[in-house]
């Protein structure tokens, strides 16, 4: 059955009284974690091997926990498994990708991939033992065809993801999130209502073996952080 969202209806409050964690156990869980979440790296050359799919299921659940605009929760995981498909998109992609590269994507913005070492190959799309392609839902489309507006669907389904990742990563699998531009190919080759927007296609595994990645350095916390 459709979910359904909540609408003007009267608050119902639940106590919420989570026990408290003593600050020493928050300090060490929030110290191991920053070194954890440092080790997570965006991955372009997959491993074959495959990955338990009930951890990218479990992963996915963790990304539905995110917090929304209104509660409205505008976001659909499809897991890609079919080869056939899988391939179609590889097919799709490439072909945006190699536009993008030959020039549509302009010299700034060719100049800011350069260091990543990207190009319009992009065999994660059927090599990666699992593929999630993520959608925003821009409205609620009832079955009926009634419409309701969705409230900051960009930043919801951006948390959502990042809440993903997160549990991607400290579950021990690798992921990349991949954005071919214009991705509307993927509502076509999926089959998706006309309520939702491809967000990202997200390839998930473990690294190859001769895995590398680019020699990045993440700004260090005194310069993304400014207390007042
Ligand atoms: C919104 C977004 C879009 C991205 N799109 C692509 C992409 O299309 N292709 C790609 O290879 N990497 C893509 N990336 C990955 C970034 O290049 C990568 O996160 C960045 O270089 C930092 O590397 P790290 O994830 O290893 O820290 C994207 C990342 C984000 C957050």
């Amino acid at each position: 059955m459709q979910w359904t969202p909540t609408h003007g209806e009267p608050y119902r409050p639940v106590p919420y009284r989570p026990a408290r964690m003593p600050a020493a156990e928050s300090l060490a869980r929030a110290a191991e974690l920053r070194e954890r979440m440092d080790g997570r790296r965006t991955v372009r050359q997959f491993s074959p091997d495959p990955v338990p799919e009930q951890v990218v299921r479990d992963a996915v659940a963790c990304a539905a926990t995110a917090p929304s605009g209104a509660h409205q929760q505008p976001w659909t995981f499809i897991l890609v498994k079919d080869p056939a498909v899988r391939r179609r998109i590889r097919r799709a992609a490439e072909e945006e990708e190699r536009i993008s590269y030959d020039g549509r994507l302009g010299e700034e913005w060719l100049a800011a991939l350069r260091p990543l070492g990207t190009d319009e190959v992009k065999p994660h799309l059927t090599d990666a033992p699992a593929l999630i392609v993520v959608f925003q839902q821009r409205y609620w489309l009832g079955e009926g065809g009634e419409r309701r507006k969705h409230y900051y669907v960009d930043e919801s389904v951006g948390i959502a993801v990042g809440m993903l990742l997160s549990a991607l990563h400290l579950s021990g699998l690798a992921a990349l999130v991949h954005t071919p531009s214009p991705m509307r190919f993927l509502s076509e080759v999926l089959g998706r209502p006309v309520n939702e927007k491809a967000f990202a296609v997200i390839p998930v595994g473990y690294p190859a073996p001769d895995c590398e990645v680019p020699d990045l350095v993440r700004k260090s916390l005194d310069q993304v952080l400014v207390e007042i």
